[in-house]
């Protein structure tokens, strides 16, 4: 039994007061961890006020990037270490803005996962699928390509928690409502790719979250498809009455 998980993903949005005052207001509200993991993914000098403030609550802290090298002369960057002292349990690597807007690619996201599995703090690894209207075979090639890349030496014992997300590029940030149908073909597709790296036992095991354009609306009949573990939200999760209507998305 896959556990469900909701993330916000805040991106370079909320300053330290704003991510506090956030948590401040929602966290009575958070669902017994045993039931549903909930995060939040915000800018890294948040985390550990926000850390601070979850205190005695479920909620996962989860840093949007991390260096990849564990040490060393890279000025402005910050090692996964120092993100999980600051109390991120999670990192997020490979985000569609990562690839996009600062040229990462399945090399660097590599070792990115490698360094962070190496301090303890859990990737959540994200997948695009670029193309808006690709053949489905050239998708599963894609898919399967950039996680092939990204999870290159990733021991199978760590695939176990790693947490993978699949986030169609043209969903992202658009006003392109999230059609289930895709969010689950999707997700299918990486569960697919990940049986035939890892095998079906893993694959089975291994959460898949859906991202792009979820919202309160559409949340419920994007959790009901059979390989969608959880959701990667973005504008929807800047208010805390919206988040907390989709961590809640059961009732
Ligand atoms: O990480 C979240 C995704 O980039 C989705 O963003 O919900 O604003 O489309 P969005």
């Amino acid at each position: 039994m896959r556990k469900p998980f909701i993330i916000a993903n805040w991106k370079m949005h909320k300053n330290i007061e704003e991510s506090v005052a956030f948590i401040n207001q929602i966290k009575a509200a958070l669902p017994q961890v045993a039931d549903e993991e909930v995060g939040i993914a915000a800018q890294a000098v948040a985390l550990s006020s926000m850390k601070q403030t979850a205190q005695g609550t479920s909620l996962q802290i989860i840093a949007q990037n991390a260096a990849s090298e564990l040490a060393g002369p890279y000025t402005g960057e910050i090692s996964a270490r120092s993100l999980a002292d600051a109390g991120a349990s999670y990192v997020m690597l490979g985000h569609l803005e990562r690839r996009r807007l600062f040229h990462e690619d399945n090399q660097i996201i590599n070792q990115k996962v490698r360094s962070a599995l190496t301090t303890g703090i859990t990737p959540i690894i994200c997948t695009d699928d670029k193309m808006v209207q690709a053949e489905v075979n050239g998708e599963i090639h894609y898919v399967f390509d950039q996680l092939k890349g990204v999870l290159k030496g990733v021991d199978p014992a760590h695939l176990q928690k790693i947490v993978l997300s699949y986030e169609p590029s043209w969903a992202v940030g658009s006003s392109q409502t999230a059609n289930p149908k895709v969010a689950q073909q999707g997700c299918h597709r990486i569960r697919q790719t990940v049986a035939n790296l890892y095998g079906s036992l893993l694959a089975d095991q291994v959460r898949i979250l859906y991202g792009g354009s979820v919202n309160p609306q559409n949340i419920g009949t994007i959790m009901a498809q059979p390989d969608v573990d959880g959701a990667l939200i973005g504008r929807a999760s800047l208010r805390p009455d919206d988040f907390l209507e989709m961590v809640n998305w059961q009732q």
